[in-house]
């Protein structure tokens, strides 16, 4: 039975990732989806706080797939996915990923999503938390990357509610897709739309920085460096930058 989502719409609040963690964590059931206008404390990956003014699209999802920690972190690659279809069928310049988690418009990052899990129970996951930030009509100063919006990349004026529809029904059998079959069948979705693979990337982990050549993604989406000794370097975490050639 596909999964019911029910949205919850806040003006406000800090972060719509940890008011759903603390959610998770006492027990709530699979399927909220909560929207906030406004997060005061946004989080983006590593640490790195997201911009969250009016306007633009801050939501979470709470899901609890039977799922080791290791298929659960492939997750976001299929909302990637999804919102990936959903700017392709409304913009006309080219769409990507960037990996791990990241959409591009035209090179720049339209979107970003932190994924978070929690509890193990029997060798799985007890809850996901999936939170996207999609810049609909305004887009924060460039920091590590270049960034764009909806709007300025030519697109609809949608309201964040619209977007969310929108991008909630393409997740949806996305998501069954994944539950049934995990990210072995998605990954050649994703791969068809990645920025770099094949090419000279510079990868910055947690300690200091690792070139090479972004040879592929395995099965829980780690990305496969061969570096310049022709050695294989599996890269978990990190920012990754194209390398002029
Ligand atoms: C990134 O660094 O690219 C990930 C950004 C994720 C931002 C979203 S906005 C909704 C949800 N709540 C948060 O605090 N973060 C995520």
């Amino acid at each position: 039975m596909s999964l019911i989502f029910r949205v919850e719409t806040l003006a406000e609040i800090d972060s719509t990732n940890d008011a759903l963690k603390a959610r998770a964590m006492l027990g709530a059931e699979e399927g909220i989806v909560l929207r906030a206008d406004v997060q005061t404390a946004g989080k983006g990956r590593r640490g790195r706080f997201w911009v969250s003014e009016a306007g633009n699209l801050y939501t979470s999802l709470l899901l609890r797939p039977t799922k080791t920690p290791a298929e659960a972190a492939t997750l976001g690659f299929v909302m990637a996915i999804a919102l990936g279809r959903l700017l392709r069928a409304v913009l006309n310049v080219p769409v990507e990923h960037k990996w791990p988690n990241d959409v591009l418009v035209d090179g720049a990052k339209i979107s970003g999503i932190l994924l978070e899990s929690g509890g193990i129970t029997g060798g799985k996951v007890d809850w996901l938390v999936l939170g996207i930030g999609v810049n609909l009509r305004h887009h924060p100063a460039e920091t590590l990357y270049p960034t764009t919006d909806l709007l300025a990349s030519g697109g609809p004026p949608l309201t964040p509610d619209q977007a969310l529809d929108l991008l909630l029904a393409e997740f949806r059998p996305l998501y069954a897709a994944w539950v049934a079959g995990g990210f072995a069948a998605l990954r050649a979705d994703w791969l068809a739309h990645c920025r770099g693979l094949g090419d000279p990337i510079m990868a910055r982990l947690e300690r200091g920085e690792v070139s090479g050549r972004f040879e592929d993604i395995d099965a829980d989406g780690t990305l496969l460096l061969r570096m310049d000794d022709g050695a294989l370097k599996r890269i978990a975490a990190g920012d990754i930058f194209l390398v002029a050639r």
